[in-house]
């Protein structure tokens, strides 16, 4: 169908966001990761036919942020997006950190954090989320003299393991299961033929602000390092 998971061909575009990596993989967004627009991903629904995730001022903005990270006008490539210091930070899930080398591909190493959090169970939920933040933080902080970690990149990281939390789970509860983020994160595919399904309630300001809130309240995070003011890089 024309949503059928399907591999990337080695010409196709793909950044270090595994959710949009994903829309493409599935053709809600274009297969080739390239003319990402501002219409595309919001005013054509994609978010909303494969996630349920509804076109909140948080996506608009991040998608605007997007736009920042090409010379071109105004549309961008999935990898465009792997510019460090717009809305790709260091301390990443599933990525390294640009310093370290490849803040684009799924790394297992670094995966294995969020991997093998929450033991004994077979979900992650909103205190193992917080959990592995700051465990990846401090790993982070052993290798990489050049660790960048103010407001502004915790504030984004929260987002991101709302998103997985959310989109792969449940908005409301927070609690999602092991194997569908695993599938997420290491194959970029939707778990449908494991038994996933698009949320039934649609992920919106509140439920996903208050999931948010949630996270950010069990956090015990500090900024550090020599950047203390939040900043954004305007261009490659
Ligand atoms: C990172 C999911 C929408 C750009 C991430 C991460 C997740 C995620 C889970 C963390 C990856 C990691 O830390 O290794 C999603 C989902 C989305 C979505 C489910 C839709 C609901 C967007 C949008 C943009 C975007 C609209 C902007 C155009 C990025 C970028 C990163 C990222 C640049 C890399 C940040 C980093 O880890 O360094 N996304 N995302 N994402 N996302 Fe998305
Ligand atoms: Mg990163």
């Amino acid at each position: 169908s024309a949503h059928q998971w399907q591999a990337p061909s080695p010409t196709d575009s793909r950044g270090p966001c595994p959710g949009l990596n994903t829309l493409a993989n599935h053709g809600f967004l274009p297969r080739n990761g390239s003319n990402i627009t501002i219409p595309v991903p919001l005013v054509q629904r994609y978010l909303i036919d494969g996630f349920n995730f509804q076109p909140i001022n948080l996506l608009r903005i991040g998608a605007k942020l997007g736009l920042l990270t090409t010379d071109a006008e105004d549309s961008f490539t999935l990898n465009n997006l792997a510019l460090h210091g717009t809305l790709e930070h260091d301390a990443s899930l599933s990525r390294n950190d640009y310093a370290l080398g490849d803040n684009v591909h799924f790394n297992e190493t670094v995966f294995t954090t969020l991997a093998n959090s929450n033991p004994g169970v077979d979900y992650y939920n909103i205190t193992s989320a917080a959990q592995v933040m700051e465990q990846r933080l401090a790993e982070d902080k052993i290798v990489n003299p050049t660790l960048i970690n103010t407001a502004k990149e915790f504030a984004v990281r929260i987002v991101e393991s709302g998103f997985y939390l959310s989109v792969m789970g449940n908005v409301t509860t927070g609690v999602a299961p092991k194997n569908f983020v695993q599938i997420f994160f290491r194959e970029e595919r939707l778990p449908l033929a494991e038994g996933w399904e698009r949320s039934e309630v649609p992920i919106g300001e509140d439920n996903f602000d208050t999931l948010l809130s949630g996270i950010t309240n069990v956090s015990t995070w500090a900024p550090s390092g020599e950047v203390v003011c939040p900043w954004i890089r305007l261009q490659p």
